[in-house]
């Protein structure tokens, strides 16, 4: 970590130099407003104390200057009475102002896809059929490169999806409850509960929050086929920005409602299929044609949607761009929603799944703490 080295008090900002010969320039108010003295900040609750509203923004600090070392920056704002100290690491996370990142994730099709790195072995994620710190450490680094990871002898019991579950967050209460089980069931009203073949999609369209991640464990199957289906969703962006950029910028602009209607609620939300990050990255894919709710644009705009939402199923069920897997009992999917369709092909016989959503923010907590995103 760079050490400061010198500071300079300008009219309107502090200008820092580090030991890296980099150079950095805060403005005065947010120093004052990102003060995290015991008077500005709560240390216990990581909050802040400070009323920015009510403060003057022109305020000016006095007497800038750095301690032995460049350890810290040391000021003292009008409003404070006692000199108030900047730890060089905390204003090196800011000295650029995109500050967000996120560790690189691999895009795959069928063929480039790194079939050894998916597959993680319950024994070596678990300790007494808890999720280890290092097994979910490891878990969410494949999750995170691969879009999905594939747990191999997994006990096949709902307890063993609450395990993952719970090591990532809390297992997410929906319509269709929070642990689930099901076998091929013609009197649920969702298509998930059928034989027939599933084309992939991703889950939740119809909520604005659409779940972070899905659990599947396979815990029995005695049929023919069933493929289970994985497209990674941001390849199919990446794709589709290259081929067809005008579908893609249409997908980008076009929201698209999602419904849920019946087991006695009507559900609904809507946002275009691809959604970008403030960075300008892609990140959620929403597309789920079971689920897409009757709607109309105008004439051009609706020719749009289906032209670009043709090209994307289209590249969504290209066996090329597929991973497909019959999974045996005692196998766990466990995939990001928000970048991978998922579906299953038709089947005939016994298959029995148990599974549980986790939400977005705690998998993305998880992600921090294993150090893949800010
Ligand atoms: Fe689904």
């Amino acid at each position: 970590m760079p050490q400061l080295t010198s500071v300079h008090q300008t009219a309107s900002h502090i200008d820092l130099t580090w030991d890296d010969n980099t150079r950095s320039a805060f403005p005065l108010f947010w120093l004052r407003d990102h003060a995290q003295d015991d008077v500005s900040w709560d240390h216990r609750s990581h909050q802040r104390e400070f009323f920015t509203a009510s403060a003057d923004q022109s305020m000016v600090p006095e007497h800038p200057h750095l301690d032995d070392g460049g350890d810290n920056l040391i000021m003292t704002w009008p409003d404070q009475g006692a000199p108030i100290a900047y730890p060089s690491s905390f204003l090196y996370q800011f000295a650029r102002i995109d500050v967000r990142h996120t560790a690189p994730q691999r895009r795959w099709d069928g063929q480039s896809l790194p079939e050894d790195e998916l597959h993680l072995n319950w024994d070596e994620l678990t300790s007494d059929d808890h999720v280890t710190a290092d097994g979910r450490s490891r878990l969410v680094n494949t999750i995170h490169h691969l879009g999905f990871a594939v747990l191999n002898n997994v006990p096949t019991a709902m307890a063993s999806v609450d395990a993952v579950a719970k090591s990532m967050g809390y297992v997410r209460e929906t319509i269709f409850g929070g642990l689930w089980q099901f076998a091929a069931n013609e009197g649920m009203d969702d298509s998930a509960y059928t034989p027939k073949e599933l084309r992939p999609h991703t889950d939740g369209t119809y909520s604005h929050d659409a779940p972070g991640l899905q659990m599947l464990l396979c815990c029995a199957y005695d049929a023919e086929g069933g493929d289970s289906i994985m497209v990674d969703g941001f390849a199919i962006h990446d794709k589709m920005r290259a081929d067809h950029p005008e579908d893609a910028q249409a997908l980008a602009e076009i929201a698209v409602p999602g419904q849920y209607i019946g087991d006695g609620v009507m559900l609904r939300a809507e946002r275009p299929p691809f959604r970008y990050g403030h960075d300008g990255e892609i990140a959620q894919i929403t597309f789920n044609n079971y689920d897409r709710a009757p709607f109309r644009l105008n004439d051009a705009d609706m020719a749009r949607f289906y032209k670009a939402s043709k090209t994307f199923d289209t590249l969504a069920n290209d066996p090329a761009m597929q991973w497909r897997h019959i999974l045996n009992p005692g196998q766990m999917l466990v995939f990001d929603n928000w970048r991978i369709l998922h579906g299953r092909a038709a089947f005939r016989g016994q298959r029995e799944m148990a599974g549980c959503y986790v939400n977005r923010e705690d998998y993305e907590s998880c992600l921090r703490k294993a150090g893949l995103r800010s």
